[in-house]
C-alpha cells in the first residue's frame, strides 16, 4: 500500500487502519451478546473525563459500569454517561455487573495491584501509563495475562498517529541516511488536582517522558543502555486533594538512550517547563522531536501525543517541507477503543505490551542511573519495527 493510500484510509476508516491481523490469538470468553465489548471504568478523575466521551461514542463499546474510591465521582460520572452501574471499590466492581475489559484510570501507584485484580477474574486490562508500577511487576502482569488468555495494554497511543506512522516509513526506507541522533521534550508546570503525580511511584518520567520515551524507541528501535539525571526542583506544591505536600518523585528529568542501532537519543522532561502554547501546543510552530542522519533530518510539529506535521529535508530535497498535516481519527484518548476494536475483531495493536515494558524498564533505569552515577544496561526488547505502511 503507498503511504498516500494508507493516510487517505486512516482518514476513512479510522484506527481500524492501524490494526493488522493477529495470528495467534487466544479464544475471547465473555464477549457481550450486543457484539460489544463491555468496558468497566475505573477511576472517575480529570482524564476519565477525555476517556468517557470517546468511549461512549465508540460502535465497540457499551459501557457497563464506573468505579471511584470517591464514590460521589463514579456516581456522577455514572449520571452524565447514562453508565447503568456505579461502584465505590474495585471488589463490587469485579463481583457486580459483569464485563470483558477494565479501563484503569486511577492514581499512577494503584496501577499494578488493580491491574492484576482485575486479569485474575479473567478480565482484559488497558491501563493508563504506567501499566505497573515497576519492570519487574509489568513483566509479571504481562506472563500472568498471557496464562489466563486476556491481554493488557498500557498507555500512550502514540504509536498510533498518522504522523508517527510518516516518521516510520521515512526511516525505514532510509530517507534519513543512517540515523545518529535524535532529541525529544514535553513538559508543563505540573498537575494542580492531585498529590499523586509527586509522591513516591509518581513523577514526570512515567507521567510525561513516558510518551517521548514510546515514540522515540517506536522510531528507532530498542535500546541498550540508559544515562539518566533527575532531581527535585520544586520541592513543595499545593494541590487541590491535599493542599501543601513535599514532592518526592523527580519533577525534572533528562536521558540519554543507546539504541541497538548505534543511535543516540535524548528525552528531557518535567513539571517545571513554561510553555507559551498551552499544556496541547496549539498553534505551535516548532518542534518537540527532531530525528537527524546521514541524508536527511524530520522534525515532530506539536507534541507526539497531539502532532500537527512532519518537517523533513533530504540530501534530494533540501528546503524544509511538510508533510503529514492530517491527523486523520486519530486522538490521544483513543487506547481503550482501539484495544475494544482488537478484541472484537481478533486484530492486533500497534501498541505492544512488550513495548511497554521496554519503555518502564527504561523510566527504571533512568532513576538508577541518577541514583548510581552510572551508565544502565538494559534486559528487555520489544518487536520493532512497530509499524511500516510501504
Ligand atoms: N489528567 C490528564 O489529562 C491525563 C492525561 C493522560 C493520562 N493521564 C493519566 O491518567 C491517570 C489518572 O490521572 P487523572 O489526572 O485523571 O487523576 P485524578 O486524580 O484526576 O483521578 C484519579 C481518580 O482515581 C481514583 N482512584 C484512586 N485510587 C483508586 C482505587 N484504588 N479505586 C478506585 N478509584 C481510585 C481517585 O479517587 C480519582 O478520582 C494517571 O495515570 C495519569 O497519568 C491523565
Amino acid at each position: 500500500m503507498q503511504r498516500k493510500e494508507f493516510l487517505n484510509n486512516i482518514a476513512l476508516t479510522g484506527a481500524a487502519a492501524l490494526l493488522t491481523p493477529l495470528l495467534a490469538y487466544p479464544e475471547i470468553s465473555g464477549i457481550s451478546v450486543s457484539g460489544k465489548i463491555k468496558v468497566g471504568i475505573i477511576g472517575c478523575g480529570s482524564v476519565s473525563g477525555v476517556y468517557l466521551p470517546h468511549l461512549a461514542k465508540s460502535p465497540f463499546v457499551e459501557l457497563v459500569s464506573v468505579c471511584d474510591i470517591k464514590p460521589e465521582r463514579a456516581k456522577a460520572r455514572a449520571e452524565q454517561f447514562n453508565v447503568p452501574h456505579h461502584y465505590p471499590d474495585i471488589g463490587k466492581m469485579l463481583a457486580g455487573a459483569g464485563f470483558d475489559l477494565l479501563v484503569n484510570l486511577t492514581d499512577m501507584q494503584e496501577h499494578g495491584r488493580l491491574n492484576r485484580m482485575a486479569l485474575e477474574k479473567g478480565k482484559h486490562v488497558w491501563s493508563e501509563k504506567p501499566l505497573a508500577n515497576s519492570y519487574q511487576e509489568g513483566y509479571e502482569l504481562v506472563g500472568f495475562a498471557k496464562k489466563m488468555d486476556v491481554w493488557i495494554w498500557g498507555a500512550p497511543a502514540v504509536v498510533n498517529s498518522p504522523q508517527f506512522a510518516f516518521m516510520s516509513d521515512q526511516i525505514l526506507e532510509g530517507k534519513l541516511g543512517k540515523v545518529a541522533a535524535a532529541h525529544a521534550h514535553y513538559g508543563h508546570l505540573g498537575p494542580g488536582w492531585s498529590a499523586f503525580f509527586y509522591e513516591k511511584l509518581g513523577g514526570s518520567l512515567p507521567d510525561l517522558g513516558v510518551y517521548n520515551i514510546t515514540t522515540l524507541t517506536g522510531l528507532l528501535g530498542p535500546v541498550k543502555s540508559v544515562v539518566g539525571m533527575t532531581n527535585i526542583l520544586t520541592p513543595e506544591r499545593t494541590v487541590d486533594d491535599k493542599g501543601k505536600i513535599q514532592v518526592e518523585e523527580e519533577d525534572n528529568a533528562s536521558l540519554l538512550m543507546e539504541h541497538e542501532s548505534g543511535a543516540i537519543s535524548h528525552v528531557m522532561c518535567g513539571f517545571n517547563y513554561f510553555d507559551p502554547y498551552g499544556h496541547e501546543g496549539v498553534g505551535q510552530e516548532k518542534p518537540t522531536i527532531s530525528i537527524v542522519g546521514t541524508k536527511g533530518a524530520m522534525h515532530l510539529i506539536g507534541y507526539d501525543w497531539m502532532p500537527f506535521a512532519v518537517e523533513m529535508a533530504t540530501i534530494d530535497h533540501e528546503t524544509p517541507r511538510r508533510f503529514a498535516t492530517d491527523t486523520g481519527s486519530y486522538v490521544w484518548e483513543e487506547g481503550a477503543t482501539v484495544v475494544s476494536q482488537s478484541i472484537l475483531e481478533k486484530l492486533k495493536t500497534l501498541i505492544n505490551p512488550e513495548h511497554s515494558l521496554h519503555v518502564l524498564e527504561i523510566i527504571e533505569a533512568t532513576r538508577k542511573s541518577q541514583s548510581e552515577g552510572k551508565r544502565i544496561q538494559l534486559r528487555s526488547t520489544f518487536p520493532y519495527p512497530v509499524i511500516k505502511t510501504t
